[in-house]
């Protein structure tokens, strides 16, 4: 699955008010119509932060495609809710307890595409059982559950690797955490497929932003580093 590779913004919002203006911006943004956007979903338990809840979600419609990024102890209590909100994709961690076979079958059989987080300590070894269901592999370049964080550039070689296992699946490989112009181009050439930003989009004039990350990953991609 070679397709173009994708930057997608990210939203990390702990009140109502970030989520509103955060989604009002990337709806302001011409490059990102009709594309992704990912929301951030933590519940104080897997991650130490608490974000806005789907009831939030469902208040604000928007035409982007909403892919969830599920950073809880219990996926399982979120997926219902987060189909009736239209979510197209839900991404939940591999290091989930309840038993991830069950979480992507009841995901799939919605008719949602269904990725699997790894936490930048998480070897993508642990991928292997799954490698033949899922739709996406999210490495994640941060310790998950805050924006604004400095990418871990040890996570470089994980992306190869899951790359390299894309000779048993048809996945996409997706990198989450700290992107910005410096690492963009780093993470495009191990073989990321979508770049998701956050921080660094909202952190002054969004199109500007984006414009010089996809800069970086061009010239990222021509000197072949
Ligand atoms: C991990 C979240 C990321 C994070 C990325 O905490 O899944 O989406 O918010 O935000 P930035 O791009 O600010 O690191």
């Amino acid at each position: 699955m070679n397709g173009k590779l994708q930057i997608i913004p990210t939203i990390l919002a702990t009140t109502e008010k970030e989520y509103k203006s955060k989604l009002q911006e990337i709806e302001n943004t011409p490059e990102f119509e009709g594309g992704w956007v990912q929301i951030d979903l933590m519940d104080n338990k897997f991650v130490q932060n608490t974000s806005i809840t789907p009831e939030v979600i469902a208040r604000y419609p928007t035409s982007l495609k909403k892919e969830a990024h599920l950073m809880v102890e219990y996926p399982e209590s979120w997926i219902d809710e987060l189909v009736n909100l239209k979510v197209e994709r839900i991404i939940f961690p591999l290091e989930d307890k309840e038993g991830i076979t069950e979480r992507v079958t009841h995901i799939k059989n919605h008719g949602l595409e269904v990725g699997l987080a790894l936490n930048p300590e998480t070897p993508v070894a642990k991928l292997e059982p799954y490698i033949g269901t899922i739709d996406l592999v999210l490495i994640l370049s941060v310790h998950p559950g805050f924006g604004g964080q400095k990418f871990l550039p040890g996570v470089l070689p994980k992306i190869k690797e899951a790359a390299a296992l894309k000779e048993r699946g048809r996945f996409l490989i997706e990198v989450d955490g700290g992107i910005n112009k410096e690492v963009a181009g780093r993470a495009a050439a191990e073989g990321a497929d979508i770049l998701v930003v956050g921080s660094h989009l909202f952190d002054g004039n969004v199109s500007e932003n984006l414009e010089k990350i996809w800069q970086a990953v061009f010239a990222g991609k021509s000197s072949g580093h």
